[in-house]
C-alpha cells in the first residue's frame, strides 16, 4: 500500500490544469465517494497491525495534499476568471467609440466668430445678470422710452430708481456698452451669448436664446462698410451672396436696417421658410447711434461705427431645418446626435 500511496503522491504532484473539467475530474478521481483514496482507506483494515501508524500518517498526508492541490488550482481558475470578466478577450475586436457632438447652437456660434475673427473681430463676452446701464440706458433707451416695450424684460430687481434696476440681459448689445467702457477706437468686436426676454414659448420663440452682436468703430466708417461686410458674412456663412437692406428702428443705431438674404426658390422648403418670396430676415443692423458713442465718451465727430445683431438660433434653423425652437433645449439624444458629423 505505501508504494501505491507514494505512486498517487507523484501523480498528484505533477497534476497540472486551468480547465474546470479537468480539475473536477482530477478531484472526483481522488477524493470523489468512489475515490481512489476512499478505496485506500477501505483498505486500511487489512494492514498489518505493526504498519498501521506509518501507513495511517502517509494515507492521511496523502489526502491533505490532494485536497490543496485542488484548492490551489480551483482558485488559480477563478482568478483567471475574474480576469477574464476584467479585460474580456483581448483579442476581439474593439467597439467603435462613440463621439460626442457639439450642440448645433455652439456650431453655428463658432462658424459666426470664426467668420469674424477671418477680418480681425476679437470675441468680447458680458455678463448675462445686467444693469440698467448696460442693457438700456447707454443704448440710448432712456427711461420710459417706447422702445423697451419692444424686449419683454425679466427684471430681478426693480425700483423706483432705473439706475438701480438689475435684469437678464435682453440682448447682446449690451456687451457693446462693456466694450467701449474697457477699449478706445479702432473697434473690431463680436460677442455671442445668451439673452433672456419674457416671451411665450412656441415653435417660433422662447424665453431665452442666443445672438451675435457686432460692433466696428473708427474714422470714416460708412454704411458702405456695413453692407460690404454682411455681404461677407451672408457669402462665408450661407454661400448666398445677394442680400437687401430694409429701413428699420433700432435705438441704438441711426440709420438702422434689417438684413434679408435672398434664399431662392428651389425646393418647396425655400417656398415655406420664405413664405414664397424668396427673401428671409436673417439681422438688425445700423450705423451706431451718436448718443452710444457720447455715452461712452467716444467723440462722434471723429469716430463713426456700425453694429449689427442676429439669433443663433433662427440662423441654425435655417441651416439644419429645424421646425421647432424648442428642439435646441431639449437635450433630446437623438436630435443631438445628428450633429456629429459636423465640426
Ligand atoms: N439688439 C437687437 C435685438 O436684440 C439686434 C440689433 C439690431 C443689434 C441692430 C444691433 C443693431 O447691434 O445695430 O433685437
Amino acid at each position: 500500500m505505501l508504494e501505491l500511496i507514494a505512486q498517487y503522491q507523484v501523480e498528484i504532484a505533477q497534476f497540472q490544469s486551468v480547465k474546470a473539467d479537468e480539475i473536477e475530474q482530477f478531484r472526483i478521481k481522488y477524493l470523489g465517494t468512489k475515490g481512489l483514496l476512499k478505496t485506500l482507506f477501505e483498505d486500511f483494515k487489512n494492514v498489518p497491525n505493526d504498519q498501521k501508524k506509518e501507513v495511517g500518517q502517509k494515507l492521511n498526508e496523502l489526502k491533505n495534499e490532494a485536497t490543496e492541490k485542488v484548492k490551489t488550482l480551483q482558485e488559480a481558475l477563478e482568478s483567471q476568471k475574474s480576469e477574464q470578466g476584467l479585460f474580456g478577450d483581448l483579442t476581439r475586436p474593439g467597439y467603435p467609440i462613440e463621439i460626442g457632438s457639439r450642440h448645433p447652437i455652439s456650431i453655428v456660434k463658432n462658424k459666426i466668430v470664426e467668420i469674424f475673427n477671418r477680418i480681425g473681430y476679437v470675441v468680447s463676452e458680458g455678463p448675462e445678470i445686467e444693469d440698467d446701464w448696460h442693457n438700456f440706458t447707454a443704448l440710448n433707451l432712456p427711461e420710459y422710452h417706447p422702445a423697451r416695450d419692444m424686449q419683454d424684460t425679466f427684471f430681478i430687481e426693480k425700483s423706483t430708481d432705473v439706475a438701480k434696476d438689475m435684469l437678464l440681459r435682453t440682448h447682446t448689445s449690451s456687451v457693446q456698452v462693456r466694450y467701449m467702457d474697457t477699449h478706445r477706437p479702432p473697434i473690431r468686436t463680436i460677442s455671442p451669448g445668451r439673452v433672456y426676454r419674457n416671451e411665450d414659448i412656441s415653435a417660433r420663440s422662447h424665453c431665452l436664446f442666443h445672438q451675435v452682436e457686432g460692433l466696428y468703430i473708427d474714422q470714416n466708417v460708412s454704411f458702405a462698410d456695413l453692407k460690404q461686410t454682411l455681404i461677407y458674412f451672408t457669402t462665408e456663412m450661407f454661400g448666398k451672396s445677394k442680400i437687401r437692406m430694409r429701413p428699420s428702428y433700432f435705438p441704438f443705431t441711426e440709420p438702422s436696417a434689417e438684413v434679408d438674404i435672398y434664399w431662392g426658390l428651389e425646393t418647396e422648403t425655400d417656398y415655406r421658410i420664405t413664405k414664397g418670396t424668396g427673401w428671409l430676415e436673417i439681422m438688425g443692423c445700423g450705423m451706431v447711434d451718436p448718443n452710444v458713442l457720447k455715452n461712452a465718451n467716444i467723440d462722434p465727430e471723429i469716430f463713426s461705427g456700425f453694429a449689427f445683431g442676429m439669433g443663433i438660433e433662427r440662423i441654425a434653423m435655417l441651416l439644419y431645418q429645424i421646425p421647432d425652437i424648442r428642439m435646441f433645449y431639449e437635450n433630446d439624444v437623438n436630435f443631438l446626435k445628428q450633429f456629429k458629423s459636423v465640426i
